[in-house]
């Protein structure tokens, strides 16, 4: 099973690193530049390849980095190459100055992408994870959550396997409407870590979840 991320920004480079260590046959790096793209793979001391997003496309797995804006009118363009694939949606639909959404209360930015992308199978993951946390995922001896949603039963399953093997608590948070809550959770998280000066190193762990099947 082949991972594409593209883009390096704080995101990519962070799931980059971390996909990186469990699964380094699988990953497909791409970016808009070659050349920053090549950089981060010399920065972070990684024996890969940059490839060109046609290449990213033809993995299982599509991870696209980019923010909910940026994030539309690429889905349009390479709706085509994503049809049959799982794309893991990390986007918040934060406004500019983060303190407000740009989606409407009754709905979510992985909804809006996979209203995009009818063909191809949405899982929501990472949204409440910042960059920072992926260079350690545990405190206090408490993992991190990620939640991941999709509406396939099957593609959410596969997902969660998938990132079973990274440092995380992998847990089944159901369909993509759950992201209406899981998205706007970040915001607080951030608003509250700022409050008490640790931003951006803020991560939830949802205490008393520790029950079979609610992980994989
Ligand atoms: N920052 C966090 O801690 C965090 C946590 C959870 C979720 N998220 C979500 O993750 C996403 C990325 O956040 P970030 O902080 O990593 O942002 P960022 O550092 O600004 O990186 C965004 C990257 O998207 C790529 N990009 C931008 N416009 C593009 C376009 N038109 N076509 C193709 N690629 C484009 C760029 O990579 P190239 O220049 O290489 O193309 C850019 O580096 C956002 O949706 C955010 O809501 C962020």
């Amino acid at each position: 099973m082949k991972i594409a991320i593209i883009g390096t920004g704080r995101m990519g480079k962070a799931l980059l690193k971390t996909f990186y260590k469990s699964y380094p046959d699988s990953i497909l790096f791409s970016s808009r530049s070659k050349q920053k793209a090549q950089e981060v793979l010399e920065e972070l001391a990684l024996n890969l390849e940059v490839v060109p997003l046609e290449e990213a496309l033809k993995a299982d797995i599509i991870i696209p980095t980019l923010w909910f804006r940026d994030l539309l009118p690429w889905l349009q363009e390479n709706k085509e190459g994503l049809k049959g694939k799982i794309l893991i949606d990390i986007t918040n639909p934060f406004n500019a100055t983060f303190d407000d959404f740009t989606t409407a209360y009754d709905t979510s930015s992985a909804e809006e992408v996979q209203k995009i992308v009818p063909q191809s199978n949405v899982v929501g993951a990472f949204k409440n994870t910042y960059w920072v946390v992926f260079d350690e995922p545990v405190l206090q001896g408490l993992k991190s959550d990620i939640y991941v949603t999709s509406d396939d039963d099957d593609a959410r399953r596969k997902v969660m396997e998938l990132l079973n093997s990274l440092p995380f608590r992998v847990l089944d948070a159901g369909m993509l409407k759950n992201n209406r809550y899981i998205e706007r959770m970040t915001l607080l998280s951030r608003e509250l870590s700022l409050k008490a000066g640790n931003y951006p190193r803020i991560s939830f762990n949802l205490w008393g979840l520790d029950h079979e099947g609610l992980q994989t």
